[in-house]
């Protein structure tokens, strides 16, 4: 895609291991503070990305946008637009792309918006849990997207909060 020249795009996530569960009722189904630090390391002054439902469930969480980092909202409605001065809002993948000021970019979820992204990931920035405490969640990662990387690396090995989990990198 030739608006994507010069970009490197990353997907960064947390799933459960063998559900692909990412979600619950619009919140994280876990509270993980080493993955979050990780989080916020990797995206701060970056461009992230994310779809209107992952935005929200920031907003519940924080109660503002992510500071010191240019947030795109792929969304088809227009409700937030000005309230959110900062954060772009944008109807199509390809506005979300050209507007992107970064050069690395990172794709922060949620299932939908990793649906769409898929294809353009250069590499995958994965945090697996190794637990099956996610009763009823209700939103997955497509873990077929992992087949489309040749390569990994392992990021780190944690756990906390009684949660056994590794951050691995995916790259081709
Ligand atoms: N574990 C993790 O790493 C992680 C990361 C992120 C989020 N989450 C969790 O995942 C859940 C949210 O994920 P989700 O899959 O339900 O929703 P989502 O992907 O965050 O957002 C979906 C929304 O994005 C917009 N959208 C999707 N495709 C679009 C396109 N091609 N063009 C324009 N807009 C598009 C639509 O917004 P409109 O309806 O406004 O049109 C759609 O309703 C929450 O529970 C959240 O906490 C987990």
């Amino acid at each position: 895609m030739s608006f994507v020249k010069n970009k490197k795009i990353y997907g960064l996530v947390a799933f459960e291991s063998n559900t692909g569960a990412m979600g619950k009722k619009g919140e994280l189904p876990w509270y993980l503070p080493s993955d979050l630090k990780h989080f916020k390391n990797l995206t701060k002054n970056q461009t992230i990305i994310m779809g209107r439902k992952t935005f929200d469930s920031i907003l519940n969480s924080y109660g503002s946008p992510l500071p010191q980092r240019q947030n795109i909202v792929l969304s088809k409605k227009t409700t937030n637009i000005d309230t959110y001065k900062d954060v772009l809002f944008v109807d199509n993948i390809k506005k979300a792309l050209e507007n992107s000021k970064s050069e690395t970019i990172f794709i922060i979820g949620g299932g939908e918006i990793f649906k769409v992204f898929s294809k353009i990931l250069c590499g995958l920035y994965a945090t697996i849990l190794d637990v099956h405490q996610t009763d009823n969640a209700d939103t997955f990662f497509p873990i077929n997207i992992l087949d489309q990387f040749s390569k990994k690396e392992t990021i780190g090995e944690f756990f906390e909060n009684n949660i056994k989990y590794q951050i691995i990198f995916f790259y081709k």
